[in-house]
C-alpha cells in the first residue's frame, strides 16, 4: 500500500521510528563512501596481468621500440583494439594517455581557441555554448565551464536525450556542441536507442559546421550480461548522412584494466583526427607507448576484453543487484522516487520527489554515508528540481554497501515523510 494512504497518526508513528533509526545509525559513527564511480580493489587485481607482461620485448607489431620518443596516433595494436571498440576504422583512431577526460578537455580546447576550420569558437561574435543531457557526468560539465562555454539543459528520456529539443538548439550557430554518454549513461544507466542514435547522426546536417558531438562512450564494454544490448554505429549512420566531420568518438580501459592507468581512444575523420594531431604536437611527443603495448598484450582484441569483462561483471552484478533490490523493496510503489536498472555500466540514478534531494544527501551524510552532492549531475550544480542522487555501487565492500543503502533508504523515506507532515 502507498504510505500516504495511512493515516496521519501511522504516518507520525513511522516518522518517529524513521527518525530513531537515523539517530541510531549517526550513533553508530559510520563511515561509507557512495560517491565514487571507480573499480574495486578486486576488480583492479584482475588486470595484474599487465605487470611483466612484455618480459623484455619492447617492440611493437611495425618494429617501433616502444621505449623511445614518438608515435603520436600510437600504436597499431592500440589503435586496432581502439577501432573495435569504437566500430571505426583503424585510421580513424588515436590513443593517448591513461586519460580520456585530457583527450576530451584537448578536444574542446582546440574548438575553443584555435577552431575546427573557421574561427574560435571563443572569438565569435556570439558566445559558444553546449548542449548538455542532464542528469549528466559533472566533470564534462566543468570541462566546459573552465573554458567559458555555456550549456543548455537537455532532459534525458528512457531512450536518450529529448531530441526535439536537441534538433531546435543546434539550429542555433552558438551551439557548438553536445555530450553524450550513449551506454549505460553516467548516471542514468540507459542507453541511446536506434532511432536516437539516427537523428544524433543528423545533427551534422542541422548545426553550424564547426559543431561536434562528443561521444564519449565510456561503458561501452561494461556489461552486466553477455546478452547485453548493443550501441548502434553513430559513425556509419554518420557516414551515411554525409555529418561524419561533426563527431569525436571516445573511450578507455579505465575501468577495464587499471582506473588510473589504462590507455584512451579518440575516434573522428580522417579530417577530424588529423586537425587534432597537428594540435596535438604542440603538446606532446608521443604518448605512454610502453602501456599501451601492454593493454595490447593483455586484450589483444574486443573479444578478448569482453572475455575479461566478465570477470569484472562478476563483481560489479551483485553489487548492482543488492542496490536495486532495496529500492524495489523499500519504494516500489510507494511515490518516493523513481529510478531505472542499469544492464552495465557504473551508476544507479535515484530521483527523490522533487526538492528532496540535498535533504536527503545531508541526512545521509549526518548518518555517516558520504553521497554524491545533490545537483552535481548538473551543469553548474544547479538540479532545477533538486532531485537526482547519483549512486555509486562499484567501489565499496557489498557488507559495507548493504549498511550504507539502509541508511540511504532510512534517509529518503525521513526526508519525504518529515516533508509531507510539515505540509498537512
Ligand atoms: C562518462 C565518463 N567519461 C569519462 C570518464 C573518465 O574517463 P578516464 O578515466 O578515461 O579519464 C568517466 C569516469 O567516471 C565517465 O563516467
Amino acid at each position: 500500500m502507498n504510505w500516504k494512504n495511512n493515516p496521519v497518526e501511522k504516518i507520525k508513528d513511522w516518522e518517529s521510528e524513521l527518525a530513531d533509526n537515523h539517530q541510531n545509525f549517526i550513533k553508530a559513527g559510520l563511515k561509507l563512501d557512495l560517491t565514487r564511480g571507480k573499480p574495486a580493489i578486486e576488480q583492479l587485481a584482475l588486470a595484474d596481468g599487465l605487470d611483466g607482461i612484455l618480459q623484455g620485448n619492447y617492440l611493437a607489431s611495425d618494429g617501433t621500440d616502444t621505449r623511445n620518443y614518438g608515435g603520436l596516433t600510437g600504436l597499431p595494436e592500440a589503435r586496432n583494439l581502439g577501432a573495435e571498440w569504437l566500430g571505426l576504422p583503424q585510421e580513424e583512431v588515436i590513443v593517448s594517455g591513461n586519460s580520456s577526460l585530457s583527450l576530451m578537455y584537448q578536444v574542446l580546447h582546440v574548438g575553443a581557441h584555435y577552431g575546427f576550420g573557421g574561427t574560435p569558437w571563443l572569438q565569435q561574435s556570439t558566445p559558444p555554448e553546449f548542449l548538455a543531457i542532464v542528469p549528466g557526468y559533472d566533470r564534462h560539465f566543468a570541462i566546459c565551464e573552465k573554458l567559458g562555454i555555456k550549456m543548455v539543459n537537455i532532459p534525458m528520456k528512457a531512450d536518450g536525450p529529448d531530441m526535439e529539443m536537441v534538433e531546435t538548439q543546434v539550429r542555433r550557430p552558438q551551439v557548438k556542441g553536445l555530450w553524450c554518454v550513449p551506454k549505460y549513461s553516467n548516471p542514468t544507466g540507459n542507453i541511446y536507442s536506434a532511432e536516437v542514435v539516427d537523428r544524433i547522426a543528423r545533427l551534422g546536417n542541422q548545426a553550424a559546421s564547426d559543431f561536434r558531438i562528443m561521444w564519449d562512450n565510456a561503458y561501452a564494454v561494461h556489461d552486466h550480461h553477455e546478452d547485453a544490448p548493443e550501441l548502434t554505429n553513430l559513425m556509419e549512420l554518420c557516414r551515411l548522412h554525409g555529418t561524419q566531420d561533426s563527431v569525436f568518438l571516445i573511450g578507455s580501459t579505465s575501468k577495464v584494466t587499471l582506473a588510473g592507468a589504462g590507455i584512451s581512444f579518440l575516434g573522428g575523420s580522417k579530417a577530424n583526427i588529423a586537425h587534432f594531431l597537428e594540435e596535438m604536437a604542440y603538446w606532446t611527443i608521443g604518448p605512454d607507448k610502453v602501456n599501451q603495448l601492454r593493454h595490447a598484450r593483455l586484450l589483444p582484441d574486443l573479444a578478448a576484453t569482453k572475455k575479461h569483462m566478465q570477470k569484472h561483471a562478476e563483481i560489479t552484478r551483485p553489487k548492482f543487484e543488492l542496490v536495486l533490490k532495496k529500492l524495489e523493496e523499500s519504494f516500489r510503489d510507494q511515490e518516493m522516487g523513481s529510478w531505472i536498472s542499469p544492464e552495465g555500466g557504473y551508476f544507479v540514478s535515484f530521483d527523490s520527489l522533487p526538492g528532496h534531494a540535498k535533504e536527503i544527501v545531508r541526512l545521509a551524510g549526518e548518518a555517516g554515508v558520504k553521497m554524491t552532492p545533490a545537483g552535481s549531475t548538473f551543469p553548474y550544480g544547479i538540479d532545477p528540481e533538486d532531485k537526482n542522487i547519483r549512486l555509486s555501487p562499484t567501489f565499496p565492500p557489498i557488507e559495507d554497501l548493504s549498511k550504507a543503502m539502509d541508511i540511504f533508504v532510512n534517509c529518503v523515506q525521513l526526508a519525504t515523510i518529515r516533508r509531507h507532515l510539515g505540509e498537512q
